[in-house]
């Protein structure tokens, strides 16, 4: 491999068993790109290094002017420097306009936070007093915390709080000041754009992808965004995450990983200090380690992906994956930014739609299912009228039961009902484990059919009853409303309850993995009742029944883990599992997705019944839960549960195009 930036080759022949032991080490730095390759080096690595950044003219930064002006009229009461780098910058384009005393003296009176030790040493630097220095390890909730605890925050309400941006704005940040009533001037200093000449870095993706780098160095937030806007640049975004998944990924610091982690890169080493010398020196330390462990679990997901398109009939060239793998459903799956907010509805294929309600008519709703070319017309038109963003396969959670040895009856007005009912130790023995290729094969039969017949850009769903939910239909037999027979059972017998819910357990993962082989991009599992059990019950005989199947489910397949009713313990579902946890309208959107913590998906959770609303009231619902989702990236819009038989298709139809017309970036 050559160096892109470094001539020094000298130090190369260094023993290949000590530090990185001859491992090819990309990395990002512009600045130093010379010491870089010469610290990879030195530590037995081969260095690539594509510098990722060049420096904007200082007269381009329009809201460092903005800043200063207001500054300077004494109208920012609080100013905060969040990088030690873009506070030289921010000061340097300053300087070009205003004399360093007038701005240090305007400085002097507001209220001057430092977020950790780079800005204070900066601002020192200048003469700027300096009221409060954030504590380690320097992120905007010590940030946050630090202004809570002086006196100054209750202050804050109504004043303008300017911040100092560098790279990534940091939007958690940001909120935090909004809640607290500040209205928030952002100073975002460019000091950095593309480099002229990207071939360096287009060469560094190139290696990646090919698999000629096993690890990578991002000493900077900034890295991370210039190497995939040039992987957009080529069109292998979404080959480069994926490459990057097998390679050792290292970062400097937070800021540096949260950039990475908002494109969906994981980060495997951060250094105990954020400085460049110590990142390599870590990651020569533990490259090879490190890499043993991902060659052995492995992501595999393209390779997944592309077998299950193929099996489903269509032609899986990389055209019609990339397809795939960039839209809107599949990248907030993963957490990627996309184009907009993807919606889809629970239930969105059934009575409440005309065209669903003709080939009912003439077709028990079994028979409808079990009739694959019916039930993938049935999911196809449903998505392709609603205009949504991903499909769901047409099917019941309840198919499973026939193979499990149950009978299985939809009552007209009834709702299921279940024949064969399991209530104590010697019922579980019956239930049979279901080979789902031989009595289930109608269902992937039809998710064939619907990959085959859906526009390329729609990812299909497949789906299941999650385990707690199908065992309170088989043992009560229907539905209910206080679970007395599965409560019983679980309270009475534990271990015949366990050893139900397991074996139910084996047979959804064999199901849905049937159902990825035969083309699904994703899976939803259905916990519809679980939120009748408290969250020790939930804990204790279900929480590691819905693991075993999250985890069973083949590596790189999105699921979405949704159930109802459990806004107590969200923070258990999400132990339980799934990249994308959906909650019902019962709970605050923007409160939950902080529970379960912003490193995973959230789905939701739209009442349904706001669709029997006018469409302005409709449009003004959804508007609310996109700001509560802010624009993170992540958030799939869809209903709280499923959409109601008596649903105005229209009202459907105008909460779709407003989702999607309301959510543009
Ligand atoms: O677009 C889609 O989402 C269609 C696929 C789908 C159906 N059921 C079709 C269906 C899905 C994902 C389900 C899931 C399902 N089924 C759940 C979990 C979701 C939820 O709403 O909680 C549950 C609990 C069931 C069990 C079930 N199936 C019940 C309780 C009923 C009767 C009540 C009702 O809504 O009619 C069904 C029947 C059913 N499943 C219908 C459809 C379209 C209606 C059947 C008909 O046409 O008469």
């Amino acid at each position: 491999m050559n160096t892109a930036s470094s001539g020094d080759q000298s130090t190369e022949a260094v023993s290949s068993t000590k530090g990185f032991g001859g491992l090819r080490v990309a990395a990002f730095e512009a600045r130093f790109a010379n010491e870089m390759a010469r610290l990879i080096s030195n530590h037995g690595g081969q260095p690539f290094v594509a510098p990722s950044m060049a420096e904007v003219p200082l007269e381009q930064n329009v809201s460092a002017f903005e800043f200063a002006d207001r500054l300077l009229r004494g109208e920012l009461r609080v100013v905060i420097f969040l990088t030690g780098v873009g506070t030289r910058a921010l000061f340097k384009v300053m300087e070009t306009r205003h004399p360093r005393e007038q701005i240090v003296a305007a400085l002097s009176g507001s209220t001057v936070v430092a977020r950790g030790p780079k800005p204070v040493a900066a601002l020192r630097s200048f003469g700027v007093p300096i009221s409060l220095a954030v504590p380690e390890p320097n992120t905007w909730r010590e940030l946050l915390e630090t202004l809570d605890a002086s006196e100054q925050c209750p202050a804050l309400n109504r004043l303008t709080v300017a911040v100092q941006e560098y790279g990534v704005p940091n939007s958690e940040l940001i909120q935090g000041l909004r809640k607290r009533g500040a209205e928030v001037l952002q100073v975002p200093v460019y000091r950095w754009t593309l480099p002229e000449d990207t071939s360096p870095l287009k060469q560094a993706i190139e290696n990646v992808i090919l698999g000629n780098c096993e690890v990578a160095l991002f000493t900077n937030a900034m890295q991370a965004s210039h190497l995939f806007q040039i992987a957009v640049q080529m069109g292998v975004s979404e080959r480069l995450r994926e490459a990057l998944s097998r390679v050792v990924v290292a970062s400097v610091g937070p800021l540096s990983s949260q950039a990475l982690r908002e494109l969906g890169v994981s980060v495997d080493l951060e250094p105990q200090h954020p400085k460049m010398g110590q990142l390599v020196a870590e990651a020569a330390d533990q490259a090879q380690a490190l890499l043993a462990r991902k060659r052995t679990s492995g992501a595999r997901h393209r390779v997944e992906v592309s077998l299950s398109v193929q099996a489903s009939g269509v032609e899986a060239d990389e055209k019609f994956l990339d397809k795939l793998e960039s839209s809107a459903f599949m990248r907030a799956c993963r957490r990627l930014p996309a184009d907009y907010t993807p919606i889809w509805l629970m239930r969105q294929a059934g009575r409440y739609m005309p065209e669903y309600r003709e080939i009912r008519a003439k077709n028990s709703f079994l028979d409808l299912c079990k009739n694959s070319d019916l039930a993938a017309e049935v999911a196809v038109t449903a998505a392709h009228r609603l205009g949504v963003d991903a499909a769901i396969i047409f099917a019941d959670i309840l198919l499973i039961v026939e193979p499990m040895g149950l009978g299985l009856r939809f009552e007209k007005g009834d709702g299921p009902s279940i024949e064969g009912m399991i209530r104590t130790h010697a019922d579980v023995g019956r239930l049979r484990e279901v080979e789902p290729e031989e009595s289930l094969s109608y269902v992937f039969d039809a998710v064939r059919k619907t990959r085959a017949g859906l526009r390329p850009d729609i990812p299909l769903i497949g789906f299941a009853g999650a385990p707690f939910t199908l065992a309170s239909y088989i043992v009560e037999g229907g539905a209910s409303k206080n679970y007395r027979h599965t409560k019983a059972l679980m309270y009475r017998e534990p271990s015949a309850w366990h050893d139900m819910m397991a074996s139910i357990a084996r047979s959804l993962v064999k199901y849905l993995n049937g159902q990825i082989a035969a083309g699904a991009q994703a899976l939803q599992l259905f916990d519809s009742w679980v939120g009748c059990l408290s969250p020790d019950d939930y804990r204790e005989f279900v929480l590691p029944h819905t693991r075993q199947v999250i985890e069973g489910v083949k590596p790189g397949v999105p699921v979405i883990n949704f159930s109802t009713g459990t806004s107590s313990y969200l923070e258990l579902v999400r132990e339980a599992g799934g990249d994308v946890i959906g909650v019902d309208w019962r709970v605050d959107l923007g409160d939950a997705w902080s529970r379960i913590g912003f490193d995973k998906g959230i789905q939701g959770n739209l009442d349904p019944l706001i669709l029997f609303a006018d469409p302005a009231t409709i449009r003004e619902k959804a508007r609310q839960l996109l700001e509560k989702a802010a624009r993170r990236p992540g958030y799939i819009f869809n209903l709280g549960h499923g959409i109601l038989p008596e649903t105005p298709v229209d009202h459907v139809l105008a909460l779709v195009d407003a989702v999607h017309e309301m959510s543009q970036r």
